[in-house]
């Protein structure tokens, strides 16, 4: 198709609202705003080393260390969003605490949730990295008294979004985004610096024979999980009776970008590691945007023990084990958790054959 003829984001979330008449366009103008701070990263990230970033950088209330790239990535989405009156607060990784909208500005309908820099570790390799966020209606009453939005104002199960998505900075600059009608991808024209509609209908093959996982912990999985794993490693002379492919990005984004676009499954499930820690991704700014749009790409998204978009979040920060991708494959890790394990899972002493084992 001739560039000239390619929808940009702003014609196709036009065309989006006209499918509902009484549509003010707030969330249009709000996900455009996202979009640009989205650009702005995407041009900071494109400079690598170049980029004069003040160094240093703090523990966030996660613990992990800041880099000075997920600083300024925070910086641009909360410049970018908090002054149009579409949001009554927003909450990101890098802040400890939701952010209620500055006196300054108007204060609006909606919550913004995100992880400016997903991947951050991979920033100094040179490896692809993105961001994700997540859009929620703000409780009626936060909007009519006007008051400060607090945490419990954010704890909605993921089913709720409004629209969701993420930018990927890899070759190309690329942004995919749902609105509950589908998924749809653009990509970044570097000579307009304006997202083209390239991926008009995303979705997920429902089978695959790829899966993504860091098997580095798998002393600390649960016995569904090694079963899993342990079937695809087997390949053709074990119980899926084919080969399987390994992939680990250790970008969220990347893995699920790539899943988006030839199936696959990705794990970071509950494990035992760190009983303070019930998984390593985080629901709101993680799990769930991610979930929406596998979701809505026929794809399937699952905590390994309930759908992840119905989870009732119990705090801004918390951690989910996540189960993402094809569909069948999503389905039998979930019929792993709920049927009883094999002696050989649940009794590792007496296994006979097991992961990495002779
Ligand atoms: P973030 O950079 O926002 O903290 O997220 C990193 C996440 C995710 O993108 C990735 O899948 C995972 O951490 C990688 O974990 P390992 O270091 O265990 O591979
Ligand atoms: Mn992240
Ligand atoms: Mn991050």
């Amino acid at each position: 198709m001739p560039l000239s003829k390619r929808q940009t984001l702003t014609q196709y979330l036009i065309d989006q609202r006209r499918r509902f008449p009484g549509a003010s366009g707030e969330l249009n103008a709000l996900i455009l705003d996202v979009s640009i701070a989205c650009k702005a990263i995407a041009r900071q990230v494109a400079f690598g080393a170049l980029g004069e970033l003040p160094t240093g950088g703090e523990l966030n209330v996660q613990g992990e260390a800041q880099k000075p790239l997920d600083i300024a990535s925070n910086e641009m989405f909360m410049r970018q969003t908090e002054w149009s009156g579409h949001l009554a607060g927003l909450a990101s990784e890098e802040l400890d605490d939701p952010y209620p909208i500055p006196p300054e500005y108007p204060r609006g309908k909606y919550l913004l949730v995100f992880d400016p820099l997903d991947g951050s570790s991979n920033i100094d390799v040179n490896v692809s990295v993105g961001s994700i966020f997540s859009i929620l209606r703000a409780p009626d009453e936060v909007v009519a008294s006007g008051r400060d939005v607090a945490e419990a104002d954010f704890l909605q199960p993921g089913s709720t979004q409004v629209a969701a998505g993420y930018a990927i900075y890899g070759p190309t600059t690329m942004l995919v985004l749902t609105v509950g009608n589908g998924v749809v991808g653009f990509t970044l024209d570097p000579n307009l610096g304006e997202f083209k509609l390239t991926h008009p209908d995303m979705q997920v093959p429902a089978d695959t024979s790829e899966f993504a996982i860091n098997s580095s912990n798998s002393r600390f999985w649960e016995p569904p999980v090694k079963r899993y794993v342990d079937e695809c490693l087997a390949g053709k002379t074990g119980p899926r009776g084919k080969d399987f492919n390994m992939r680990w990005i250790a970008s969220m984004v990347a893995e699920a970008h790539r899943i988006l676009m030839r199936g696959g499954v990705f794990l970071y499930p509950r494990d035992t590691k760190d009983p303070a820690k019930p998984g390593r991704l985080r629901l709101l700014y993680e799990a769930n945007p991610i979930a929406f749009v596998m979701e809505q790409a026929g794809g399937r998204c699952s905590t390994g023990r309930q759908p992840m978009l119905g989870v009732q979040p119990d705090r801004l920060h918390q951690r989910i084990g996540l189960v993402f991708g094809s569909r069948n494959e999503v389905e039998r890790i979930e019929r792993y958790h709920r049927e009883p394990a094999s002696k050989e899972y649940a009794e590792p002493l007496f296994a006979e054959r097991g992961l990495f084992r002779d």
